[in-house]
């Protein structure tokens, strides 16, 4: 891969890079097509990072259709799957981690301890072998691409990350390839993530500003959905997600919920 690109880059091609764990779904095309747009070459990697998954995590039973991802990321553009093992990314003797720091504490990395070690570790790994010019994510996981943001300056890694907008199915649920995991019931049950922002935009721009009114109602909705059990709600800051008491310049309203076994996240930017 890395003889691959230096070839590319000498000949004057700018590479686009998307990483994925694979299961791709309109979300992670709709990153590729930008790639496509953006750049001469586009580089999907479809890695289903062991070490970004806790010991009672999904790790075993994440999907992966190999055959139709390949298939659908060609079909949006991307020229290269990168698709290595396990044994490729952490041979026998492996020991080094990235690790940011405060960005990385709050939301899912206080519920998912060591999850964000693992994902900064693969995305520089895999930033130093695909030496992209650009590096798409999208904003579902907006914690993660603070998270890789700050890596990037800290680390001084020449890509520029490009953030993407959530891509969500009719009825408002973000597409994710955890959706799979529901159950028809809830599949139904799964909207309130969405339901519960809208209802929080709703509240802000009718001027309520008092953080902690915002996710009690936002509680309120998901508590009413028999399926639904509330992970977190916060409300924080949107560079620094620092908790915010009251609404003020840019904030991120973000949520995990669990619908029955199925942890799903969402948020919404407010500016
Ligand atoms: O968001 C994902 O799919 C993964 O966390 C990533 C960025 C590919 C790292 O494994």
């Amino acid at each position: 891969m890395q003889k691959y690109i230096v070839k590319a880059k000498r000949a004057g091609k700018k590479i686009g890079f998307v990483p994925t764990l694979g299961a791709l779904h309109e979300g992670h095309l709709s990153l590729i097509r930008r790639a496509r747009k953006e750049n001469d070459l586009v580089v999907v990697s479809i890695f289903v990072n062991p070490i970004q998954f806790g010991p009672k995590e999904d790790f075993k039973k994440y999907p992966r259709p190999l055959a139709k991802d390949r298939r659908l990321a060609k079909s949006a553009g991307a020229d290269v799957i990168f698709n290595p093992s396990a044994e490729e990314m952490y041979p026998s003797g492996y020991q080094t981690y990235v690790e940011v720091g405060k960005l990385a504490e709050g939301l899912c990395g206080a519920a998912r301890p060591g999850h964000f070690r693992g994902v900064a570790t693969v995305v520089a790994k895999l930033f130093n072998v695909v030496s992209a010019d650009k590096a798409y994510f999208g904003q579902k996981d907006y914690q993660q691409v603070q998270v890789i943001k700050q890596m990037v300056e800290d680390l001084n890694i020449p890509v520029q990350v490009v953030i993407c907008p959530i891509v969500r199915e009719k009825d408002g649920l973000a597409m994710s390839s955890r959706n799979q995991y529901l159950s028809p019931e809830e599949r139904i049950s799964a909207t309130c993530l969405s339901e519960a922002l809208k209802v929080a935009k709703a509240m802000i721009s009718s001027g309520i500003k008092d953080a902690i009114k915002i996710k009690k109602e936002m509680r309120n909705i998901i508590e009413s959905n028999l399926l639904g059990r509330v992970d977190y709600i916060e409300i924080v800051n949107a560079e620094n997600l620092e908790p915010v008491q009251k609404m003020q310049g840019r904030v991120t309203i973000a949520l995990a919920v669990f619908i029955g076994k199925t942890r799903l996240i969402d948020n919404m930017v407010i500016g």
